[in-house]
């Protein structure tokens, strides 16, 4: 499967959503990978910083069949498992922090932000734009919790190997997201960072204390407060204080 690889550019999501949109064709599960970005993008409009060739920096272009933009969860399910059974393979500890964010125990490892373009109501063309840390020892940035995958297990990794790897593991669960998405939202609910343990999250209203009970398929997640309240959030209304 391609993946092209790149010493600079401003972002590989911005990149891949540039070549979509002059009509160059691409292939289903096709890699673009940075050493390094000017302007990596994050989720709510932050940043990525990653030391120059230390870590992979990269964005996979799919081209779903038939996934309603309002059913597209188990897309972001299917990357995130991808990401923690390849990490899986090098050490314990990896969970996914709702809705996919991933984490070694109570720090961020890896990163991802999928950005679509539609077709009516059907994602068209989606880019799944991935951040992992790797091989960076120390990190500067105002990132609250990051940690790699050398800080962990102390060994320096190869980024190509890993990235065939990783590739390869998302495109099997893809596979799992079209043909069996029972299955691959129960292994979600598995893997969730923070399950049924109380913490304190803060959503429009201010700061409570309560826990995960459950992610529906939709990628709502479900938080009841000490009251027994329970509380629905889509994506972004809701963040929990561990970050
Ligand atoms: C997050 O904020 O957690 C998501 C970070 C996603 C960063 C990756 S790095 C490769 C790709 N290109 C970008 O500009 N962003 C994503």
């Amino acid at each position: 499967m391609k993946v092209t690889y790149l010493e600079e550019t401003t972002s590989t999501n911005q990149l891949l959503l540039d070549a979509l949109r002059r009509g160059d064709s691409l292939e289903h599960g096709e890699i673009i990978c940075a050493s390094f970005q000017t302007d990596g993008r994050g989720q709510m409009n932050n940043h990525w910083e990653s030391e120059r060739g230390m870590n992979l920096l990269f964005s996979m272009v799919l081209f779903p069949m038939n996934l309603e933009a309002k059913a597209q969860f188990p897309l972001s399910e299917a990357v995130a498992l991808a990401m923690c059974d390849v990490l899986s393979r090098k050490a314990d500890g990896f969970s996914v922090k709702w809705p996919n964010d991933i984490y070694w125990h109570d720090k961020k490892i890896s990163g991802i932000l999928i950005e679509n373009n539609l077709n009516g109501a059907l994602v068209r063309e989606s880019v799944v734009g991935i951040g992992l840390n790797i091989n960076q020892e120390t990190f500067h940035s105002d990132a609250p919790n990051p940690i790699s995958l050398k800080n962990i297990t102390g060994k320096d990794y190869n980024l190509t190997e890993l990235l065939e790897e990783i590739q390869e593991a998302i495109m099997k669960r893809y596979i799992q997201s079209e043909e069996d998405k029972s299955s691959l939202h129960n292994d979600y609910k598995k893997h969730l960072y923070l399950f049924n343990t109380y913490h304190p999250f803060t959503d429009i209203n201010g700061t409570y204390t309560g826990r995960i009970i459950d992610v529906e398929p939709t990628g709502h997640v479900i938080i009841e407060d000490t009251a027994g309240v329970k509380r629905k959030y889509a994506f972004k209304e809701v963040q929990c204080n561990i970050s």
